[in-house]
């Protein structure tokens, strides 16, 4: 039996940093294979399709998969979509599990992953004075969410965050942090809490040991993890995981495609490491992925994308473990 793993390296460092943790991937002696795929802008300005059928297929025959960037432009360009966007909702990869871990910091961002202020309901009115923007939120939605978050805290320390804002948006909000408080009581073992999004900011940085798992909606989510990401290390150190109800699973940096230092061969690989680390844990390698995380968390970045992948190999063979 082996698993097969889709690597789409997409924009910017992803086709540096991709690369390298296939590297890694494959000095594991592990029963994996590995096929490539096409997506991204570039990909987009290529063929005219950002996320193109055969990529999907491709996605859809595999395990997992391991993304690495793409750029994604600021104002509307026609035809063009998101591919990380429309892989996340294609295979209703509903969770971003988005973990942050360092100095007195150890606590994992579960972000709803497909709905919220994400609906794509954009629109102008007013002949482009007025611009609205939907936010979507449902209890089916809101409902699984909280039981990935709750079975993640049953996991680590127990200690579940809904972070919301429903003393503004009672609707939406509203609706979030009572489905997230019903399941919530399905997990009597679990202390449950709930803070306001702004709030949740502030005690991040002041105070970060106090939280283990935190539960948010979309675009709140987006935000909480790159500002727990740069309290520890940086976006160079963050990995996450989309996850849905089966396969595939798709594992990414949340560093983004980084045109600033794209094609040097410096970009700091470990995000992608971590990933692919959280990419082993889902398909069960857990020996591996402890072994990888533990290396790669001892592995100062060298400056060099390649070099510091090699690093974190010849951290694991001095840690003993199987390569
Ligand atoms: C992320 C990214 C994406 C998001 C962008 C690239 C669409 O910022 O994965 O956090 O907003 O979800
Ligand atoms: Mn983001």
């Amino acid at each position: 039996m082996t698993h097969l793993i889709t690597l789409i390296s997409g924009d910017g460092i992803g086709a540096e940093v991709i690369p390298a943790a296939r590297t890694v991937l494959e000095a594991l002696d592990l029963p994996l294979r590995f096929q490539e795929a096409d997506a991204g802008f570039g990909t987009f300005e290529r063929v005219g399709d950002a996320l193109p059928p055969a990529t999907l297929d491709a996605c859809a025959a595999s395990d997992a998969i391991l993304f690495g960037a793409t750029s994604s432009p600021m104002a509307k360009v026609a035809g063009y979509q998101s591919p990380i966007l429309n892989l996340r909702r294609h295979f209703d990869l509903f969770a971003n599990l988005r973990p942050a871990v360092g100095e007195g910091v150890d606590l994992l961002i579960v972000r709803e992953n497909t709905e919220g202020l994400y609906s794509r309901r954009e629109r102008v009115e007013d002949g482009g004075a007025t611009a609205i923007a939907e936010r979507v939120i449902t209890a089916a939605a809101s409902e699984r969410i909280t039981h990935v978050a709750c079975e993640q805290a049953r996991a680590r320390r127990g200690k579940l965050t809904i972070v919301h804002k429903a003393n503004v948006l009672k609707e939406t909000c509203g609706l979030f942090r009572r489905a997230a408080f019903g399941v919530a009581t399905d997990y009597p073992d679990l202390a449950v809490e709930e803070l306001l999004v702004d709030t949740a900011a502030m005690r991040l940085v002041q105070d970060p040991g106090r939280f283990d798992v935190l539960v948010t909606t979309n675009l709140f989510g987006d935000i909480l993890s790159d500002l727990a990401a740069g309290m520890t290390g940086g976006l160079g150190m963050a990995p996450s995981a989309n996850v849905g109800a089966g396969h595939p699973a798709l594992f990414e940096p949340v560093h983004g495609s980084a045109p600033d230092i794209a094609g040097q061969g410096i970009a700091d690989p470990r995000a992608a490491i971590l990933s692919a680390a959280m990419l082993l844990d889902f398909l069960g390698y857990t020996e591996a992925a402890s072994a990888l995380r533990r290396a790669t968390y001892a592995t100062p970045h060298t400056g060099n994308t390649a070099h510091t992948a090699r690093a974190i190999l010849a951290q694991m063979e001095r840690d003993g473990a199987h390569v």
